[in-house]
């Protein structure tokens, strides 16, 4: 079976740790110029279905280091726009031998789905609100650089829990890996079953970041939200804003990061957002070195068989290649084209 990168919550620490150290040993062979492993051989298919300018671009950059070559592909362009079903279109994808996958969409699930119907190698670059693991892992590649270790900080995850397949990511992340972690935000923008998550849930900012290492601001996700959840956005922002005046309750040496996009004066201020306890754009450049990780990860594990059977399927029966045939009607075809020439 292909190795997937499908979200933080089923990784072992392990796991974890090993996809952090790839990430700070990619990271040094970068900036210090020096070899990274050529996997010329390989397409990784990027499937953005949700606008994104971070993780896109990140993604395309980590594949660029690694000398991947990228198809990419956007619903719009695609015969999805025509009616074509998410399960056909990845199947379609499958038999045009693109060798994995990196896929963002708006349902919660898709990436899972994606790669029953793939097969290979899957990386979720954010499913609705359940999980954005590479988001997490450069946010922790992050912090353990300005902080030395995960372990024993205490992290706030200020702003819209519900609608955040961050704050779940960075929850499951921090928490496996021995920091303390709190929800910060109003009662309307926490999902129903926090039990589910862990970590100790604030409805008051200042209880919420007293003490904290480490602030992750979350973005208020309007394009998720419902009517009547925030009565406004003015008092939202005067009451969960992270900003000059709320930092003082945070640690003196507290980070203040964003996955961005950010929407400035609402969950931050441009004290919070520019100063100097501010990591966001390590956070971007961060996002780079996790995905050449996570990249190499899916595409080398030993548990990966390129020979894996196809999942059973609609359209299997139309399908028609299996390698053999493939390679039987590619000579073929070159022999025709041969002989074509000499004539
Ligand atoms: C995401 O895709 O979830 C972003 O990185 C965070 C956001 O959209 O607020």
């Amino acid at each position: 079976m292909a190795r997937n990168l499908l979200g933080i919550r089923h990784l072992t620490q392990d796991d974890i740790q090993e996809l952090l150290s790839l990430s700070a040993d990619f990271k040094l062979r970068i900036l210090e110029k020096r070899e990274v492993p050529n996997m010329s051989d390989q397409v990784v298919g990027m499937l953005f279905f949700e606008n994104s300018t971070r993780t896109r671009v990140s993604f395309e950059q980590a594949a660029h280091y690694l000398k991947m070559k990228s198809a990419n592909f956007s619903s719009g362009g695609s015969s999805m726009a025509k009616g074509e079903t998410f399960s056909d279109t990845i199947t379609t994808l499958r038999y045009e031998r693109l060798n994995g996958l990196v896929i963002r969409h708006r349902a919660s699930g898709s990436a899972a789905l994606a790669a029953r119907y793939f097969g290979g190698p899957v990386l979720n670059a954010g499913d609705g609100q359940h999980e954005h693991p590479t988001q997490a892992l450069g946010d922790a590649l992050t912090i353990i650089e300005r902080k030395g270790e995960l372990k024993g900080l205490q992290v706030s995850i200020v702003g819209d829990v519900e609608h955040s397949r961050v704050a779940r990511s960075n929850a499951w992340l921090l928490s496996k890996m021995g920091a303390e972690v709190r929800f910060v935000g109003p009662r309307t923008l926490m999902p129903a079953h926090m039990q589910m998550l862990p970590g100790e849930v604030h409805y008051d900012l200042r209880s919420g970041i007293d003490g904290a290492d480490v602030i992750i601001c979350l973005r208020l996700q309007k394009e998720r939200m419902a009517d009547g959840m925030l009565s406004s956005i003015t008092e939202y922002a005067s009451m969960y804003q992270v900003n000059r005046e709320s930092l003082r309750w945070a640690n003196r040496d507290c980070i203040v990061m964003h996955p961005g996009p950010i929407n400035r004066g609402v969950e931050v201020d441009d004290v919070a957002a520019d100063g100097e306890r501010s990591v966001i754009n390590s956070q971007i450049e961060n996002g780079i070195f996790v995905r050449m990780a996570s990249l190499y990860w899916v595409f080398t594990s030993k548990a990966k068989s390129p020979d894996s059977p196809p999942p059973k399927l609609r359209v299997a029966k139309t399908v028609p290649a299996q390698p053999k045939t493939v390679a039987r009607t590619a000579a073929k075809a070159k022999k025709a084209v041969a002989g074509s020439k000499k004539k």
